[in-house]
């Protein structure tokens, strides 16, 4: 059966050497159909933040099963989404206060993109279309998310792309040519505005980042940095769109990363994190001043011209509303920012083997690059062996425990990486080992 589909993003037949098919899961393992359990470091890929099988979700969707499971989204809506567009709304910063309702991040992505070319139309500035974003970054599998991200042969493989996508480079790019880091990302934040001038501004309609950028390596860029391109957009009517779909539902510390690094974007794009894994979820949420722009008169056609049939899916919205009410109730935006710290320092520790060039990440959020890509490769599989579940690039992994974790999980968990990463250095015969402590 395992050839009859696709495995995301990676060659079948490398799936195929060592696959991992689950049966089942809890709290913060999974177990394969031979009883083996593998600690899940990742919740899912950045999405079982109250890890698998929470009690408080599955009674959720319980109660949400008995009430109505689907309405129609041309003529009506559920009272639970209307719930969850309220309960969203609370935990947002700013005036970040109309809630869509999606079934995932990309389709949260397109909406907001299309949102965005839509009000600039209806409000005086018809010829703003591009969409400046950053090279290494990943927006989704979609043409308008797979245009605004940067990734190389993944994208080359369906060009031409849309177009009207300019990019930039994110602050690691330049960081070995500048003094600090608080350089390098002052000259990127900076970049954007190049870009958008030499674009010409009447053109450009929005940026949008990662806050945190997964596919690079957890590029973590300084709270200067978006204080910058906050004003870049201000000053030429762009709208800044924060994609939080990995970064967003306490992660960094806070509900969101936009209050994390204390700046607050125009349209937040949500996904993963906010269904915690249980019910395909995701929101774009804008700033209610730019939906006003889309209310006009009965009868008339000015209205947001998008929707998708499973969005504010009632079930979806249900546990929503269960995973913003267990975060804000249990303090765990508190908590991740506390276990993130031990975190740091329990990867901090495996510096010692002397193949790491840097730690970064806010919160449970942590990336951990290699020195070698080899290495990366080798411990894909070593990984799986040690029965440890990463999210790992060739020169780099990341780790974001399900904020159910305790330090003790912390310490099994980096005992499972330590292990694994000594194992993938035998097997890339990496030459640095220190067996230092
Ligand atoms: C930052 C970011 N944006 C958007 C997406 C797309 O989300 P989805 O896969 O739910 O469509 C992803 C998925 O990995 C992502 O990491």
């Amino acid at each position: 059966m395992l050839r009859s589909t696709f495995i995301d993003y990676h060659p079948t037949a490398d799936f195929l050497e060592n696959p991992l098919v689950v049966d089942r899961a809890e709290g913060l393992y999974y177990w394969d159909l031979e009883g083996k359990r593998y600690f899940d470091a990742i919740g899912g890929i950045f999405v079982a933040i109250l890890g698998h099988r929470h009690p408080r979700l599955m009674d959720a969707v319980r109660r949400q099963m008995e009430r109505v499971t689907f309405v129609p989204p041309l003529h009506s809506i559920a009272e639970v989404t209307l719930d969850f567009v309220e309960r969203i709304g609370e935990v947002t910063p700013g005036n970040l206060n109309f809630v869509k309702a999606f079934s995932g991040g990309s389709e949260a992505v397109e909406a907001a993109m299309k949102f965005t070319r839509q009000y600039h139309k209806q409000s005086g500035n018809p010829g703003k279309y591009k969409f400046v974003s950053r090279y290494q970054s990943y927006h989704g599998g979609t043409f308008g998310g797979m245009s605004a991200s940067g990734g190389g042969s993944r994208k080359s493989k369906f060009e031409p792309q849309m177009a009207g996508f300019p990019k930039v480079f994110p602050p690691t790019h330049y960081r070995d040519l500048f003094a600090t880091w608080e350089e390098a990302n002052r000259f990127a934040a900076q970049s954007f505005e190049d870009v958008i001038v030499n674009e010409d501004p009447d053109t450009v309609a929005g940026v949008i980042v990662e806050p945190i950028g997964n596919t690079g390596g957890i590029i973590t860029p300084t709270e200067e940095y978006f204080q910058i391109l906050r004003k870049i957009c201000d000053r030429h009517n762009v709208t800044l769109i924060f994609d939080e779909v990995i970064t967003g539902f306490a992660k960094t510390g806070k509900m969101f990363a936009a209050q994390t690094f204390g700046v607050t974007p125009d349209i937040l794009c949500t996904g993963k994190g906010i269904s915690a894994g249980v019910i395909p979820l995701g929101a774009m949420i804008a700033r209610e001043d730019m939906a006003e722009a889309f209310s006009g008169p009965r009868g008339s056609n000015v209205h947001f011209a998008h929707g998708h049939t499973f969005a504010g899916n009632p079930l979806a919205c249900a546990v929503g509303i269960a995973v913003i009410e267990e975060i804000v109730e249990q303090d765990l935006c508190a908590k991740a920012e506390l276990l993130g710290e031990y975190l740091a320092s329990r990867l901090a520790r495996l510096k010692k083997l002397g193949v790491i060039r840097e730690i970064r990440g806010r919160g449970i959020l942590r990336g951990v690059e290699l020195t070698e890509p080899t290495l990366g490769l080798a411990l894909k599989k070593t990984a799986l062996q040690h029965g440890i579940i990463l999210r790992i690039d060739p020169s780099w992994f990341a780790v974001a425990p399900p904020l159910i974790a305790e330090e003790s999980d912390i310490d099994e968990m980096c005992e499972l990486i330590e292990q694994s990463l000594i194992a993938a250095m035998e097997l890339a015969e990496t030459p640095k080992l220190v067996r230092a402590g």
